[in-house]
């Protein structure tokens, strides 16, 4: 079987510097965390952008490049001008707003277009310096929009597969990119493109046929001589791995101290990001609390808010918006000896996530615009107990997968106050019964069969063909 070399952003590991010392911890996000797997079985190497090794020593940096490629991971490093502008200019200050359907957030300057080719140039060198004839080439997400087409100049017969882990805006709204031409051919240099859902796919054919004229059909595509397939794919987690989690050792105490006030839990779990819906789960929590006094001293929200690209001035914002809210409901509903809510704004390890998963007896999981959300899956992926309720958004991917969650519309705040009363009064069998069905789907739909299913159709796509005259 030929391997595969998977390239995104950002490597499975980040390098950091805590003082004087350097440490490599484990990613961030759902990307990082679904295809460490597929890593591992693939056989060939992860190509992408191990964060900031600038001011580290000579010695300390080759002790962290032979980190690196011990665990076959082939590092693209970039300088901090290009960290600022293509990662936080162009990809989070610009291309993540609209592809999550918030124009509003685009910054009156948008700068970094260049540096986003350039940056993507860098990575098609790198994979064809790594690449051998035969191995398919996974790319990942909207950082990389332009690489398969910079890969296909340098590598004509490649095999490329590209793969979106957000949604895919409407036509009218992809429209307002300046550069939406060139987006839009890079990543038809592809193969194969997946998306999550038949919608997202939709509107990028859309796109492409708006923009490009190009002819589309419900899974290919007829480009410059080639034929590139579209599919939908919804990523899943490793659900056997966060089940062995969740029975691993001193995880029945930590859930037991969880649970010691006896009050019930309701658990959040997010990216500080504002597609996340925080601000809009604790207004409806707000009013779940001023609507139902009886319930004071009875539920608890743990809400973890890991931070993340803390450059960018929406995310800076968003911030202290969801600290202003926290502190208005601490500050309206607290006593000396309960509190309404439990913020976090910092990672946990995975086995203290996983132990709020055991523990919750809601999840809530609403964001306003997510692609998936992985989150909602590891819960269910943790609850072999088949109870706990998940209160889970429209708005995302998994709610296409996920009809047994109590599904809600995030904008409406009296509705989702609605669903988290309903979901704490839920009796005992049909809670089972809802489980039950997730269950069954995440446990079979796993990270492991989407990244098998998308392999299998890569390589059954057709082969590339040099371009040839006119298309
Ligand atoms: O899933 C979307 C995504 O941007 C991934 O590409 C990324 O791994 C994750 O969110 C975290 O984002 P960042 O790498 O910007 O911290």
């Amino acid at each position: 079987m030929s391997r595969v070399v998977i390239v995104s952003n950002r490597l499975p590991v980040t390098v950091e510097r805590a003082g004087e010392a350097v440490r490599v911890v484990p990613s961030v996000g759902g990307l990082a965390t679904g295809l460490r797997r597929p890593h591992e079985q693939g056989g060939g190497p992860w190509v992408g952008w191990p964060g900031d090794l600038a001011g580290l020593d000579p010695e300390q940096q080759a002790r962290v490049e032979a980190r690196l490629s011990d665990l076959r991971l082939a590092p693209v490093h970039l300088t901090s001008e290009e960290v600022q502008r293509y990662y936080q200019d162009y990809s989070n200050a610009l291309l993540w707003p609209v592809f999550h359907s918030f124009p509003g957030e685009v910054p009156l300057e948008m700068g970094g277009a260049a540096e986003y080719e350039r940056v993507n140039g860098r990575f098609a060198d790198a994979v064809a310096a790594t690449a051998r004839p035969g191995d398919v080439i996974w790319i990942h997400d909207y950082q990389l929009l332009r690489l398969p087409a910079l890969l296909r100049e340098r590598l004509p017969e490649a095999r490329i597969g590209f793969f979106l882990h957000i949604p895919f805006p409407s036509s009218d709204l992809f429209r307002v990119l300046p550069q939406r031409e060139a987006l839009l051919e890079g990543m038809l240099g592809a193969d194969l493109i997946g998306f999550h859902t038949a919608s997202y796919m939709r509107h990028f054919s859309s796109s492409v046929l708006r923009v490009l004229g190009a002819w589309t059909d419900v899974d290919r595509i007829r480009w410059r001589g080639r034929e590139v397939r579209i599919g939908v794919f919804p990523m899943g987690v490793d659900a056997a791995d966060f089940a062995g989690t969740a029975h691993g050792a001193d995880m029945d105490e930590e859930v037991r101290a969880l649970r010691r006030d006896g009050s019930r839990l309701i658990v959040g779990i997010d990216r500080l990001d504002y597609t996340k819906g925080i601000p809009r789960r604790l207004l409806a929590y707000e009013r779940l609390l001023r609507e139902h006094p009886e319930l004071r001293g009875k539920v608890r929200l743990v809400q973890v808010a890991v931070p993340s690209r803390t450059e960018v001035g929406a995310y800076q914002e968003f911030r202290d918006q969801v600290d202003g809210l926290v502190g208005r409901i601490h500050g309206a509903f607290a006593t000396p000896t309960w509190s309404p809510i439990h913020y976090l704004s910092r990672g946990l390890d995975r086995a203290q996530v996983v132990a709020l998963y055991r523990a919750a007896d809601v999840m809530l999981v609403t964001p306003i615009r997510d692609g998936m959300n992985l989150v909602a899956k590891e819960f269910v992926a943790v609850r072999d107990d088949g109870d706990g309720v998940l209160v889970l958004s429209e708005f995302t991917g998994a709610a296409a997968e996920l009809a047994e969650a109590v599904q809600v519309n995030p904008y409406d705040e009296a509705g989702t106050a609605a669903a988290i009363q309903r979901a704490l009064e839920m009796p005992e069998d049909e809670r089972r019964t809802r489980m039950t069905g997730l269950r069954r789907r995440v446990t079979r739909y796993d990270v492991h069969w989407w990244a098998r299913t998308f392999l299998e159709r890569l390589r059954e796509a057709p082969a590339p063909v040099r371009p040839q005259g006119l298309e």
